[in-house]
């Protein structure tokens, strides 16, 4: 496996396995690698002959007061992550590779960038879409790879995609989890211990909402009370949104219509100062 941290050297690896005859397969992640991110690049490297892997912090995805600064950076840590999973080329680069100049050109999702997430990160799905779209050109993969744990990022990169008619597919990958159910994720690592415990209760209300829909429960006010109630286990725990949503429009719905496409329950809460957001699909019963 091959690192490199220059765009015209990953044009070079990937048109030299092109040549070859094999497909290629792309995992964008911001570093900082755990499960979730190796059960993609894993996904990746058994359905594709050549993977890469690109591992960018990057800043327009960040808004001010976010945590850019302080996110988690180790690379070596990551590249050796990467070969064991069964990467083939890890895209490194450096800021000024990615934005040599100020940046004036934007791909922008309407609507729904606006929800969920977008009311609190204004100009988060912006600087995801122009980076992917970016990633994309750059590294020109037959598929993506992409978790459900982030939810509305699938869902705004599928639109992109579409309607751009880029020429690759988008492969959602699901949730990779603690044994305490909690979603995995880079910020975990700012989480106290008490912290984590009450960050637990996230997956746990999202799970109840999705059994209480399986024994039949449409009404999404109720679902979404039920929710509030195990949040409410810890007064520590801070929800900012607690949604059930149309899970292409990602607008909220009123009622779970039977045999309808299944749902989105979300959730973002602060155990502390760390927001965290996790999901899970619900549906009715069949
Ligand atoms: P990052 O947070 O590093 O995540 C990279 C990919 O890993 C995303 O598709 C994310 O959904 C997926 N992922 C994270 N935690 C996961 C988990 N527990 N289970 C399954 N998949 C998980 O998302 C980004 O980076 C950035 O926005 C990026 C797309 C790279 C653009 O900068």
């Amino acid at each position: 496996m091959q690192t490199v941290t220059q765009i015209s050297q990953v044009r070079t690896e990937v048109a030299n396995a092109r040549k070859s005859g094999q497909s290629i397969g792309f995992v964008p992640t911001m570093g900082a690698l755990h499960a979730g991110h190796i059960s993609l690049i894993e996904t990746a490297a058994r359905d594709c002959d050549f993977v890469v892997v690109s591992v960018f912090v990057n800043p327009t995805q960040f808004g001010a007061n976010e945590d850019l600064e302080k996110y988690p950076r180790n690379l070596e840590r990551d590249v050796e992550i990467c070969a064991k999973a069964g990467a083939n080329l890890v895209f490194a680069p450096a800021i000024n590779e990615m934005y040599p100049e100020q940046n004036l050109t934007w791909v922008d999702v309407d609507k729904i960038t606006t929800r969920l997430c977008g009311q609190y990160r204004p100009d988060h799905f912006r600087g995801v879409t122009t980076v992917c779209a970016k990633l994309f050109n750059i590294v020109t993969p037959d598929i993506a790879y992409f978790g459900q744990k982030d939810a509305q990022q699938s869902v705004v990169i599928k639109k992109m995609v579409a309607d751009l008619n880029m020429p690759l597919k988008i492969e959602v990958c699901p949730t990779v989890r603690e044994v305490s159910g909690l979603a995995i994720s880079s910020r975990n690592q700012y989480l106290t211990e008490e912290e984590k415990q009450d960050a637990k209760l996230i997956y746990a209300a999202l799970k109840k909402c999705s059994q209480l829909a399986k024994q039949g429960e449409q009404n999404c006010e109720i679902l979404i009370k039920e929710m509030k109630i195990v949040l409410a286990a810890s007064s520590k725990l801070m929800p900012q949104y607690i949604k059930i949503v149309n899970p292409k429009t990602l607008a909220d719905l009123e009622t779970l219509i039977d045999g309808a496409i299944a749902a989105i329950a979300a959730i973002a809460a602060k155990p502390g100062k760390t927001r965290l957001i996790d999901n899970i699909i619900i549906s009715t019963p069949t």
